[in-house]
This record gives C-alpha cells, structure tokens and sequence, in this order.
C-alpha cells in the first residue's frame, strides 16, 4: 500500500473519538431521514460526527463536500485497510457492516487495480448498453415481456381490478427474471439462486444463510459459464478478462445481483411512487413520454443508494468545521445533499434553470456507477415504469404516502411496500391470452413462446408460490 506525507491537524482539533455522537439509526431517521439531515447539519454544518451502531463516522451531508469526496480518489480511499479503527482493532467484533466492506471487489479497490476492473466491465457491458446490438435488443425485449408477464399473472391471481404490493408482486419478481437472463443462469442454479436473493433481500432469520448460499451459487454460475459460455454478463466478463477466478467472479456477480435487485429494485419503486403520489408536474412529464425526466426527480427525491459506501482519509484534511483525520471514515449522504438540489431557485449551488440530472443517485468521480450499468439500469426502471402505466388505466395508493413503510438502514432508501388498487386496461395486451390463468393450488404457469422461455415458465412458476403464497396461507 502507498504510504503518505501526513499533513497534521492543528494540536486541538477534536477527533472524531473524542466527541459527542449521535446515533443515527433511529426510529426518527427511519420515519423522517431529511428531517435528521437538516438538525445535524444545523448543529454542526457540511460534516457531522454520527454512530453508526456504536461506530463514529464523519455524515457529509451538504452537495459541495459530497462531490469533494466522491471526486478526490488520491485524499478518499476505498480500500478498507485504510480504516484506522480497523487497523487498530478498535471495531467491534462483530459489527454488521464489516463483512461486506472485507469482501474484495471493485467497489473497495484504488488506482490501477480499480481502473482495470472497470475496463473489464466496460467492455463486458457495452453490448448490453443500447438496443443496436442483438444482446442489447434482447435485453429490452426481455425485460419488456417479463413485465407484461407478471401483470398478466397478477390480473390472473386479482382479477382486472384489484389490489396489489407493487414492490412484492411486480418489481421484486422482474429484477430476479432480468438476473437470471443477464447472468445467464441454468434452470436448477436459476431457481434457486433467485430464492436465496429473495430470502436476504428479505432480510429474514434465514438471510444469513441464504446470502453464503446465493454467494456461492454465483461461483458456481462462473465455473458453468467458462465450462459453457453464452450470451451473457458472466460469460463477457470471462471473455474480457479469462484471468478472473470463478471466486472473484462470483464475488462481482453477488454485487451485481445487490444492485440489480435492491437498488434497480428501490428506484423503480420510488420511481413508481413519485408518479402515483400525484405530484401534477411528474404526471405530466410521464403522459409527455419523458419518463428519463420522471427518473431523474426520483433519484433526486428518494436517492436508492441514500449515504454512500465508506472513504477513508488518506491525510489529516480540513472538511466542513472539522479536522478529519487520516484513517477516520466519512459516508457522503447523497440524500442529504440533495436537499441542497430540492431547494431549487434559493440554492447557492444551483439555478431555477438546473435539471434534475444534476442528482448524484448514481454516484460521481472515479467510483460512480459505470455508464453501461447506468444505461442498462435506467432502461430497466423505464420499462417497469412505463409497462405498469400502459396496462394500468387506474393505480392508486391504498396509503397515504407518509404512511408507507420505508426500510431501515443505512445505505439504501426503499420501500417496503408499494400497497395500490388498479384496475387495467380494456385493451391491455396482457388481457388477450398472452399467460393463461393458473388453474389451481400451485400449478406451474405455462410458458410462453419465446427463446429462453423454458427457463423463465419454470421461475415464473416459482415465483408465483412466493408472490402469492403467503397471502393463501393467510
Ligand atoms: C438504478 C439503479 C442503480 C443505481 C442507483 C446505482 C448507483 C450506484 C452508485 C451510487 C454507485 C457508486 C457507489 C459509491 O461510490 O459509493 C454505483 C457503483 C456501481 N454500480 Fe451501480 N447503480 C445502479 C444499478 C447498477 C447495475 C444494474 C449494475 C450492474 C449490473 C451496477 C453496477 C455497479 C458497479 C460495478 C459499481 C462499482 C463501480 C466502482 O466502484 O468503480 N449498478 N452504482
């Protein structure tokens, strides 16, 4: 590891040790978080000192800082050696947070090794980027049918009008279909992996052991795919760099298949709710067909990824009114700097004429989510979105928006459920025939005739005894 010429804060300045910390997992940040952002930053200004489960960690909460740390790779380590708590053994043995930043992939890599680990997935992603290639075609199309699938099985299960968990029943299921299609998932790994993902994101008693068992599935997947390679993320991650092992591959897929499924999952959900809480102006610029702009103002009211993975200072550095010093971690909150943005035509940042592109939901600076990832994230929120409103003529929330469950937690920002009444379309497609009904108890959903539709009538068909199975035991 490089070793630095420490610049010393002046003899004085508090550390982060030595002050008084509040924490910020609680039952008010979890109801409110903005609300939280904006005491601490009145108590102590763009940077604030706060627990995170017994940890003190310096909160950046203010836009300017944010971008300073996001941007500046050679002063905001990611790799965890850095963390001088840890180094030190000071942190609590078996704190929650440690064992992902412990696992070694992209996200916690610096310098050379982090810039040819996005090479890798430049080049491995670029096909499935755009529609011009024949795997970028197929993605779309893909993606598109699931959709149309699984509200054609929610009108089987509920009927044309009905009630239905948007986040359990729809966008949950598509993430896990869109994974298996995009891993290039066999039927028996595919099956069960998507079940192990479902059990952690969950986050059940079970989750522990569902995530070491999706995990190594996802090794398994590698050493399928280099034994038999096809259309897919794993099988161009080989061909892109064949030095990868099955484990270092695995490890990048499980990450994948957390912002696949999580953070793809939240911002179609959050996309979904800003549109149907009824804000007159997102309405409009979705009937308008500017479903990116509807996008955009989700991830800037409600970014999924809210604070941002860990930095580590690389040299003592003054930040907002503290000397942060080498080794301390800081989280930027994107979320809290947002507020900065939502506060347009008062800000000091920005204008009444900024675009609500100027959101930091996909991250800034060296790590920020690579543009191919964002492409093909973006459609898949487009998509969902978009699919639900063309079958949908009416959707509404049966809850008041402040009353929707949000999880807790201190990275993403997602709902729990999405709890609306709808009813479809007369002209929807999904009303001609295109799944037949199930006929009873836990019957497989037959499968439709497309290429890879031998895969997906038998997920569908598991996913449909964990879509609705907990509502028929009821
Ligand atoms: C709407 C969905 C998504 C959002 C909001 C999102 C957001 C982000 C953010 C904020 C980061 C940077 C984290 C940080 O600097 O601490 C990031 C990194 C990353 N994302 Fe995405 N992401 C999304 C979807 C995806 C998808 C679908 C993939 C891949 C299939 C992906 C792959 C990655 C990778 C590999 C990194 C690590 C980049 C690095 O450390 O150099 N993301 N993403």
């Amino acid at each position: 590891m490089e070793s630095h010429a420490f610049a010393a804060a002046p003899a004085g300045s508090p550390r982060i040790e030595s002050l008084p910390v509040e924490p910020l997992l609680t039952s008010e940040f979890d109801a409110d978080p903005g609300s939280v952002y904006e005491r601490l930053r009145r108590t102590h200004g763009p940077v604030a000192p706060v627990g995170l489960m017994g940890v003190p960690v310096w909160l950046v909460l203010d836009y300017r800082e944010v971008l300073e740390v996001l941007r500046g790779e050679s002063q905001w380590r990611r790799d965890v050696r850095h963390w001088r708590a840890r180094a030190e053994g000071r942190l609590p043995r078996d704190w929650p947070l440690l064992a992902g930043y412990e696992v070694r992939q992209t996200m916690f890599l610096d310098d050379d090794e982090h810039r040819a680990a996005r090479l890798t997935y430049h080049s491995a992603m670029r096909p499935f980027q755009d529609g011009h290639t024949p795997v970028g075609w197929e993605t779309r199309a893909a993606v598109a049918r699931y959709a149309d699938e699984l509200i054609a099985m929610l009108a089987a299960e509920s009927g044309t009008t009905g009630f239905a968990d948007l986040a359990a029943q729809y966008t949950r299921p598509l993430l896990l279909m869109v994974t298996t299609k995009l891993f290039g998932c066999p039927v028996e790994l595919g099956d069960e992996m998507v079940m192990d993902l479902w059990r952690m994101l969950d986050g059940g008693p079970d989750a522990g052991a569902a995530t070491a068992r999706a995990s190594a599935a996802m090794t398994r997947l590698v050493a399928h795919r280099r034994a038999v390679p096809g259309d897919d993320l794993t099988s161009y991650m080989l061909l892109s760099d064949p030095s990868l092992s099955d484990e270092q591959l695995g490890r990048e897929l499980f990450m994948n298949a957390v912002y696949l499924n999580d953070i793809t999952g939240n911002m179609v959900c959050n996309t979904l709710l800003e549109v149907l809480r009824g804000n007159a102006s997102v309405r409009r610029s979705l009937s308008a067909g500017l479903i990116g702009e509807t996008v955009n103002r989700a991830a800037l009211v409600s970014p999924p990824v809210a604070n941002m993975c860990f930095r580590f200072a690389a040299r003592d550095v003054r930040l907002g009114n503290y000397w942060v010093r080498a080794g301390d971690v800081v989280s930027p909150s994107v979320a809290a700097a947002h507020h900065d943005l939502l506060a347009i035509g008062t800000s000091h940042i920005v204008d009444s004429t900024i675009s609500t592109r100027a959101h930091l939901a996909w991250g800034a600076g060296p790590h920020q989510c690579p543009s191919a990832a964002r492409e093909l994230a973006s459609m898949i929120v487009s998509t969902a979105v978009g699919r639900v409103f063309d079958h949908f003529t009416k959707a509404e929330l049966t809850l008041p928006p402040d009353q929707l469950p949000w999880r807790a937690g201190p990275v993403v920002r997602g709902l729990r459920l999405l709890p609306v009444r709808y009813e479809l379309g007369e002209q929807s497609s999904v009303l001609r025939g295109r799944i037949p009904a199930p006929r009873s108890g836990e019957e497989p959903v037959p499968s439709p005739g497309h290429a890879d539709d031998g895969r997906v009538g038998g997920l569908l068909a598991a996913l449909r005894r964990l879509m609705f199975g907990t509502r028929r035991s009821q």
